[in-house]
């Protein structure tokens, strides 16, 4: 049994995720108390949302008048203090969705409480009032202010996670734009948008991505995770018998595949990390105009691939097609050759896919040397 650290290897705010299962917050019911009573089940929390600045307190107070679930909060920071402290040695990623209407609206926020927490910055919320105020889905639509608002933030050394709902803007350009500007975390309400638009970021920025909306089933989680999500979130379907039984698969999942989050082949519709899994570029299929479309040469891929399996169990394998298991398929593809040669080398398919994903943590980080802009 695989401890927790090795079996997701997944790390946010320098801390080692539990289980790639996040609570998505809800203004007015995600809080302490809410996610205190789920956090057997989750790796990460968002608490909030919280209006925590004048225009947006007053945008929520409005918005309660008219019947809405809201936080109404006297002094929002010192509450957000007591949230954060309540949640101290959950063994919880803990997330704060906030809504400001300006950079220094957050700032204020990080300044007092540290960097233990994750500023997830409201870009979701579309109520009226919220967008009148400039915050919420205001900031999609005014993307120099959220680029500003990430790095007003990040200069305060904290993470940034931005939580937002796919189709609202040019989604490719926003994620650049927070990759760039020093978020950590895309936190993506994928609406009707699906798995998709999921492939699409994770071919976009190399930053941990969070899918959300509606995924309460384990099909629905894997088909997520495969298409380059590292964790999932919910908020209306939440309930402890779901987490619970997200949590159990996702789990016996990782313990027996070895990479909770494996993309599918390439020419399955995998995304960018699926060249882990593809062969010399010798055929006509979806690997050629992939690499074009990265910006890596044939040459870069044959090198890196050679460099990054010199010394790992992917170097061997001189019976399959390519002469090292560094070319061959997912352990889901049958092939005997390569099933041989992992028998004959006293390799699991565990051990065969972890090695994989460390191959293919090697290619992304090339494809993603430098952000938009800096290189
Ligand atoms: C009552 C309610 C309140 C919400 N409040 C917030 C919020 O304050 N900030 C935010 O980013 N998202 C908010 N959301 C959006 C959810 O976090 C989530 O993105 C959305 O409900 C889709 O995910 P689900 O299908 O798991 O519910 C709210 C959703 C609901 C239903
Ligand atoms: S190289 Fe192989 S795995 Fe990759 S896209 Fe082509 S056929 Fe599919
Ligand atoms: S040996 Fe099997 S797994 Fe390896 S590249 Fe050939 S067909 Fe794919």
């Amino acid at each position: 049994m695989a401890d927790d650290e090795e079996r997701f290897a997944l790390r946010i705010n320098g801390l080692s995720v539990r289980t790639p299962i996040a609570l998505a917050s809800m203004a007015g019911v995600v809080d302490a108390a809410y996610v205190r009573s789920r956090a057997a089940h989750v790796g990460a929390a968002f608490l909030g949302g919280y209006a925590v600045d004048a225009p947006t307190i007053a945008a929520s107070r409005e918005m309660a008048g008219r019947g809405r679930d809201e936080f109404i909060l006297d002094d929002p920071i010192g509450a957000l203090e007591g949230e954060v402290a309540a949640l101290k040695g959950s063994g919880l990623v803990v997330g704060l969705n906030l809504r400001a209407a300006t950079p220094e609206g957050f700032v204020e926020v990080a300044r007092t409480i540290g960097p233990s927490a994750v500023y997830e910055i409201d870009a979701h919320c579309r109520q009226p009032e919220m967008v009148g105020a400039g915050a919420g889905e205001a900031l999609l639509h005014d993307p120099e202010r959220l680029e500003e608002t990430i790095r007003a933030l990040a200069a305060e050394g904290v993470s940034v996670s931005v939580k937002f709902r796919a189709g609202v803007g040019d989604d490719r350009e926003i994620a650049r734009r927070c990759w760039s500007a020093g978020a950590e975390i895309l936190h993506v309400d994928l609406m009707d948008l699906g798995y998709p638009k999921i492939r699409e970021l994770r071919n976009t920025v190399p930053l941990t991505l969070i899918a959300n909306n509606s995924i309460t089933t384990f099909d629905r989680m894997r088909e997520m995770l495969s298409h380059g999500a590292d964790m999932i979130s919910l908020a209306r379907g939440a309930t402890e018998r779901t987490l619970a039984g997200l949590d159990a698969a996702i789990t016996r999942y990782a313990d027996e595949q070895g990479w909770y989050n494996s993309p599918k082949q390439l020419c399955r519709g995998g995304d960018v990390r699926a060249l882990a899994f593809c062969c010399m570029p010798v055929k006509s299929c979806p690997l050629i105009p992939t690499l074009e479309k990265v910006g890596m040469s044939r040459d870069r891929y044959l090198a890196i691939k050679q460099e990054a399996v010199r010394g790992t169990v992917l170097e061997g394998g001189g019976q399959t097609c390519f002469g090292s298991l560094s070319w061959c398929c997912k352990s889901s593809s049958p092939c005997m050759f390569r099933d041989m040669t992992l028998g004959q080398m006293g390799v699991s398919k565990k051990e065969y896919m972890q090695a994989k994903r460390r191959l293919s943590e090697e290619i992304t980080r090339e494809v993603f040397a430098a952000p938009p802009g800096t290189a």
